[in-house]
């Protein structure tokens, strides 16, 4: 399942932070690149060595935070600090899979990576290329969103990002490992939390089908999540 998640960021806070991104060192991509991805990957980073680049992350992991869509779609156990990338004419990402786990840096904690997020920052009309092409059970699909939208999508995926033909495309970067491991079953509470957020349009906090649906999420939250 790939899940777009629409104003993570405002416009305007997208554009502030892809200013101060843009007066930033950046290294080259490759250093958190596996064996395979780090031959196809060309691009440039902004690395968890960078002071600057960890107070961007976390203005990004502070609006992950109090994103309810966010939390609905990918149930998180633990966030990789976000990382930005930037790819110029001529670069790109070829197909790979992402690592199956990750290093959490400055903490030498391991986290599986579920799930993987592109935070778009790069207005889509002030550059071609750059789109995110993503293959899953259902086709191929093509990515490229507003500054401030996020795309979720399965770690297992294979993806590439094409190349960038004109200007530049800025975006932030994670991984998240969920509280569920299942794909089916976190599609299916995502499913079903999103039946129950509808249906609170409706009916009265109280009404005993609301309360009863309510219950079910949790209880399944519970019988299928790890902490
Ligand atoms: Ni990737």
């Amino acid at each position: 399942m790939l899940v777009c998640l629409p104003g993570i960021l405002a416009p305007d806070h997208a554009e502030a932070l892809r200013i101060r991104l843009q007066a930033t060192g950046w290294g080259d991509g490759k250093v958190t690149a596996g064996f395979q991805s780090g031959r196809v990957k060309h691009n440039l980073q902004i690395g968890p060595d960078c002071a600057e680049g960890r107070a961007l992350g976390d203005i990004v992991m502070q609006a992950l935070e109090s994103a309810p869509a966010f939390i609905s779609a990918a149930l998180p156990r633990q966030v990789f600090p976000p990382l930005f990338n930037r790819y110029d004419p001529g670069m790109g990402f070829g197909t790979h899979v992402d690592n199956a786990v990750r290093a959490v840096p400055h903490t030498g904690q391991r986290l599986r990576t579920d799930l993987s997020a592109t935070l778009f920052l790069s207005p889509p009309e002030s550059y071609d290329g750059g789109e995110l092409v993503i293959e899953d059970t259902y086709g191929t699909h093509s990515i490229k969103l507003p500054a401030g939208d996020m795309v979720l999508y399965p770690s297992r995926s294979l993806h590439r990002v094409e190349p960038v033909t004109r200007g530049t495309r800025i975006a932030a970067f994670l991984w998240i490992q969920s509280m569920v491991k299942s794909r089916d079953h976190r599609e299916m509470l995502y499913d079903l939390d999103r039946a129950v957020q509808d249906l609170g349009t409706t009916l009265s906090a109280n009404a005993p089908a609301l309360v009863r649906l309510t219950g079910l999420y949790h209880n399944l939250l519970r019988e299928w999540g790890e902490l």
